[in-house]
């Protein structure tokens, strides 16, 4: 897979991406447009709200479960991170692998990355780290690693899973698996079904965070894009959709307005929404159908309360012999 793109064309991709949404009847905007530095900031304070559940959740099974997962992963693995933060979690798995061959972090934002790795490289100094600055829901390229491995095992936490539909969610567990390669492994964090009141809590928090986080969207399409939403015309609205299964965040428009991007015009009414956001809720059973054109759930581990889940999934034979391009 060669990348040819410039940083033009990619410029260009993500307007016709953002334009192509808000021209829809539901209008939309992708999810990964929210991680610029303010919004990765501002992801960083979620993580640490009250309400918002599933990193300490996430963070605590892979405490409490360290030397099961890292017995599951083996010794000398190549572990490559879809969307590396600077996170407590990649630590503690660098922490305990035996012999970790390599760690490759992938992320959209090369800044946040070069600066998490520079830090890593501090704190694992014999660590070969070989960072990836690319937007992994498209083709990039794997760097030449020149360690040698047993099995690569790409890392997806945080339940990021749940930004894709069903039917992305697929397609991309089918390149995973392409990526991991024979023998390869999975390591996901999946949120899972719960009552309704705990989900919504945790994208309403009452200090307001979620709603910055979500209106930082079209602070960022001013900024980047010229364009002129009021910020004070919009209000930001978390609910979930038990038919999809599904938290969906909404921008919703408080009046009657027309905003302008790029020299197009958007009319809004009054509580139209902007919908920015899916985060879909998995049974350990939907999750596993979901994976298997690619991998076999291998073991799953749970907090106390069921509310989360860290998996490892292993890559099916069969998912190698009818592999297809990404
Ligand atoms: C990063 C996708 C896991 O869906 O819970 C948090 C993003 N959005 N609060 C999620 C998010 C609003 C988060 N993920």
């Amino acid at each position: 897979m060669i990348r040819t793109t410039t940083v033009d064309q990619e410029r260009q991709l993500l307007l016709d991406e953002l334009l192509d949404g808000l021209r829809r009847p539901q209008k939309m905007l992708p999810s990964k447009y929210f991680y610029d530095e303010i919004g990765s900031a501002l992801f960083e304070d979620i993580c640490a709200l009250t309400e918002y559940y599933p990193t300490r959740t996430e963070i605590g099974i892979m405490e409490n479960n360290i030397r099961d997962i890292a017995r599951h992963l083996g010794s000398r693995c190549l572990l490559i991170e879809y969307g590396s933060g600077a996170s407590v979690k990649i630590r503690l798995l660098l922490d305990h692998l035996r012999n970790i061959a390599g760690y490759v972090p992938i992320d959209i934002s090369a800044e946040h990355l070069l600066a998490a790795v520079d830090e890593l490289r501090q704190e694992y100094p014999t660590l070969p780290i070989f960072p990836v600055p690319a937007d992994y829901t498209q083709d990039f390229d794997l760097p030449e690693i020149e360690v040698a491995f047993h099995r690569r095992v790409v890392y997806f936490p945080g339940s990021t899973i749940g930004n894709f539909t069903p039917d992305q969610a697929r397609d991309f567990l089918r390149h995973v698996a392409e990526v991991a390669g024979e023998d390869g492994g999975l390591l996901i964090g999946a949120d899972l079904k719960k009552d309704v009141s705990i989900l919504e809590a945790a994208y309403n928090d009452t200090a307001g965070v979620t709603a910055d986080f979500n209106l930082n969207m079209l602070v960022r399409l001013n900024r980047e894009f010229d364009a002129d939403f009021d910020l004070d015309a919009f209000r930001h609205r978390a609910v979930y959709n038990p038919r999809e299964g599904r938290i969906e965040m909404h921008l919703i428009s408080r009046r009657e307005q027309i905003v302008s991007l790029a020299g197009e015009q958007f009319g809004f009414h009054a509580n139209e929404s902007i919908l920015t956001e899916y985060s879909y809720k998995y049974t350990l059973e939907e999750f596993a159908a979901l994976a298997a054109p690619g991998f076999r759930v291998e073991k799953v581990w749970v907090d106390a309360k069921r509310w989360f889940s860290v998996q490892y999934l292993t890559v099916r034979q069969q998912a190698m012999q009818d592999s297809h391009s990404w």
